[in-house]
């Protein structure tokens, strides 16, 4: 619990958490996570898009990898324990092995992943993508609000950006991926119970949606003669939110909204916001995008406005592997820990990873099922409970059989 206060103490600004992918707060946070790794007894390694790697080899001859972790990176204004705790319990998990002098005959390798949130870059899952190897060609172009290209803040940050293709794992080599998060949501404290398994990841869709009506003078443009690009954006901004709450299994978001020019006295003739669309079954996210289609388009031509959705993320679901799932139960069943399974509605590095390995991941109990928010809030013996699973899947469920052979 103090290492997660010394990772809320980054940031970018005082008295908040935010921590964007290749801030400086970002290359503290990696700084600090790899003393915290070397300490560990792993060989430590910061990768061509920023991913801090710690590495125990296993015992075997030619032992396949085991990956676990999360992100360092935040939303503005975060709570202490997305990412960072899956991070944390990671290090501590092998910290301990390292302390009993217990070796494991896979290899671990607990990575910090930068860029789980997306916030800084039109792009997410950074890190996750080029270790899975699914990293889109243009991923180093991208640019934030500001203009910095990723290939640029990549160099500011002290990686090398012609390696990001490089970093790719062979599947052959990895025997899954397995993540602890806090839930961020209110199931396990309903439940009353410290952990659960998380048995699917929601696939996500984003877009930036551009509106484009025409500026004029706030005092002299008739109300009737208007096509005014933030009104209409405020409808289908409406319009995003009952599809999503008449839709069972979808939620819809607008997260952020800018109109231009941006004056008091000027009509606004142009608007950007975001959306942010996700479901547990891909084929109701894809209905529902379908449904944002046809409303955005209807009241556009009603209010004399053009509009463009322009996706620029879309990650289909993932269902977590059953194996893993069963091993990560059963771990919890040998502490007589109680879980449940649940799935996750968060996006997580594993949607990414998914196309390299198995991916299980184990859930945390949190206060009211806050996050995304500085209220969020976990138990220190929650903490310890899950950090004990994890143990007890890496020392006792000895990776075996077809997925962790
Ligand atoms: C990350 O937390 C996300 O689900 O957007
Ligand atoms: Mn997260
Ligand atoms: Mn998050």
């Amino acid at each position: 619990m103090a290492r997660l206060d010394q990772m809320a103490a980054l940031s970018e600004r005082p008295g908040e958490i935010t921590r964007l992918y290749l801030s400086h707060e970002h290359k503290q946070a990696s700084q600090l996570v790899a003393d915290w790794m070397r300490d560990a007894g792993m060989e430590v390694e910061v990768d061509a898009v920023a991913n801090v790697v710690g590495r125990v080899a296993g015992t075997s001859k030619g032992a396949r990898t085991l990956l676990i972790g999360s992100h360092i990176d935040t939303v503005r204004d975060a709570g202490r324990f997305d990412g960072c705790l899956g991070v944390v319990m990671a290090i501590e998990a092998i910290a301990e092995l390292h302390r009993l002098g217990r070796h494991l005959p896979f290899s671990v390798e607990v990575i910090a992943f930068g860029d789980e949130e997306g916030v800084r870059f039109p792009r997410t899952l950074t890190g996750s993508h080029a270790i899975a190897g699914g990293l889109e060609a243009d991923t180093l172009d991208v640019k934030d609000t500001s203009g910095t290209t990723l290939a640029d803040a990549l160099r500011a940050f002290g990686c090398d950006p012609a390696k990001a293709f490089d970093i790719a794992r062979r599947p052959g080599d990895i025997l899954a991926y397995v993540e602890t998060h806090i839930e961020q949501g209110p199931v396990l404290e309903a439940e009353n119970l410290a952990v659960g398994v998380v048995t699917a990841i929601s696939g996500a869709s984003r877009f930036l949606v551009d509106v484009k009506g025409k500026a004029g003078h706030s005092g002299t443009l008739p109300m009737a003669m208007r096509r005014d690009a933030l009104t209409a954006a405020a409808e289908m901004v409406l319009a995003i939110e009952e599809i999503g709450r008449t839709t069972n299994g979808l939620v819809a978001t607008v997260g952020q909204i800018t109109a231009s020019p941006g004056a008091i006295n000027v009509v606004p003739g142009q608007v950007t916001f975001s959306l942010d669309v996700r479901s547990p079954v891909d084929r109701t996210r894809r209905a529902g995008l379908q449904e944002v289609d046809r409303r955005l388009r209807a009241i556009a031509r009603r209010r004399q406005v053009s509009v463009r959705m322009n996706e620029f993320y879309n990650e289909k679901a993932v269902a977590c592997d059953q194996r893993l799932i069963r091993q990560l139960t059963s771990a919890a069943e040998d502490l007589d820990v109680a879980t449940i399974g649940l799935p996750s509605g968060a996006g997580h590095d594993g949607l990414a990873i998914s196309r390299l390995c198995p991916v299980g991941m184990l859930f945390v109990r949190c206060k009211g099922g806050v996050s995304h928010h500085p209220d969020e809030s976990v138990k220190a013996d929650d903490v310890e409970t899950a950090t004990r699973v994890l143990i007890a899947f890496l020392e006792r469920v000895a990776p075996t059989g077809r997925s962790l052979s």
